[in-house]
């Protein structure tokens, strides 16, 4: 065999993880993998467990049963040849509040073999106007852009973002994205977790959809939305500019129909518009329905 047996295995991969906090299952048997130089988003309404999964993966959670493998190691204990391999953007941070931006992104640097250029990274992570700001001065946004500056100064093979946009503007966010894009360029991994459904379906190769520590489905967000469902969505505006939509698996004998009906009548369809559900729309019903088979199985 000619490539090392780490390389060939996928970066992560998870195995009926379960862990509890005291009486609280978060994660109740996660299963999925992450192949290298995928991006892969973990997607799910607040408390589904996501931060939990992410921080075992990370090495800063013990788990309380699986399996898990990151780059080919168990993460537990965050052994060294996994810290220099992996950076990593927690879902909260902010420690280094009194020095400047250029001082912690090259203190940072100190602590990995091969690190990127400090001014590259700064300027990467849309940070060149704030250098030589104190970190408690940042405002929000700026500081999640510090933290992203901070997972990207090792160089890492794999990055771990959890909610790496959040408070972000909207040139911002796009700024960001396009810093994760030239990421998965270079070839690296990343796994993120995102409740900006446009920002997974932007980015991610694949997404797993979590709720109440389950996976309720894994998948490209296109092929979610249409393995879910065939159905298109055909909207238009009336002749009393009353919106109307209506649900088909066939758009265009429906199409047909209204044209012909509108054409016959000498008037338009203001906002003819045909769509697919969109990641959003698959996301909402897939959690409605679970909390929904919840409700039934505990009455
Ligand atoms: N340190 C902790 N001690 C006890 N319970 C915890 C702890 N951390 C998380 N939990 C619980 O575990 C569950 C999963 O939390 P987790 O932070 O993993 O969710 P999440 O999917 O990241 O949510 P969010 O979208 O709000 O960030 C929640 O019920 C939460 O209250
Ligand atoms: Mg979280």
């Amino acid at each position: 065999m000619i490539a090392p047996m780490d390389s060939a295995a996928p970066a992560i991969l998870v195995r009926d993880l379960h862990k509890s906090y005291g009486d609280v299952e978060a994660v109740r048997g996660i299963d999925f993998e992450v192949a290298r130089g995928e991006v892969f988003g973990l997607l799910g309404p607040n408390g589904a467990g996501k931060t939990t999964t992410v921080e075992v993966l990370e090495g800063y959670r013990d788990r309380s049963s699986g399996i898990v493998s990151v780059l080919g190691h168990d993460p537990a204990g965050r052994p060294r040849a996994l810290r220099d391999r992996v950076g990593i953007v927690l879902q909260s941070s902010g420690v280094y509040r009194h020095v400047t931006v250029h001082e912690i992104v090259t203190h940072w640097a100190g602590f990995y073999p091969t690190p990127r250029n400090v001014d590259e990274v700064i300027d990467l992570a849309g940070l060149h106007e704030s250098v030589d700001v104190r970190s408690r001065k940042l405002s929000g946004g700026q500081a999640r852009r510090l933290d992203f500056a901070l997972a990207l100064i090792g160089d890492p093979e794999l990055i771990f973002l959890d909610e790496p946009t959040t408070g972000f503007d909207p040139a911002a966010r796009r700024a960001a994205w396009e810093t994760i894009r030239a990421l998965a360029d270079l070839g690296k991994t990343v796994l993120l977790t995102t409740h900006y459904l446009d920002e997974a379906q932007a980015l991610c190769d694949r997404v797993a959809i979590v709720k109440d520590g389950r996976v309720l489905a894994v998948g490209a967000p296109a092929a979610l939305g249409v393995g879910a469902s065939s159905r298109y969505r055909v909207s238009w505006r009336d002749e009393a500019g009353e919106a109307q939509t209506r649900e088909t698996d066939d758009p265009t004998a429906l199409l047909h129909q209204l044209t012909s009906a509108a054409l016959a009548r000498g008037v338009g369809l203001d906002d003819l518009s045909v769509t697919r559900p969109s990641l959003e729309d698959v996301y909402l019903e897939l959690t409605a329905e679970a909390a929904a088979a919840e409700h039934e199985s505990a009455t």
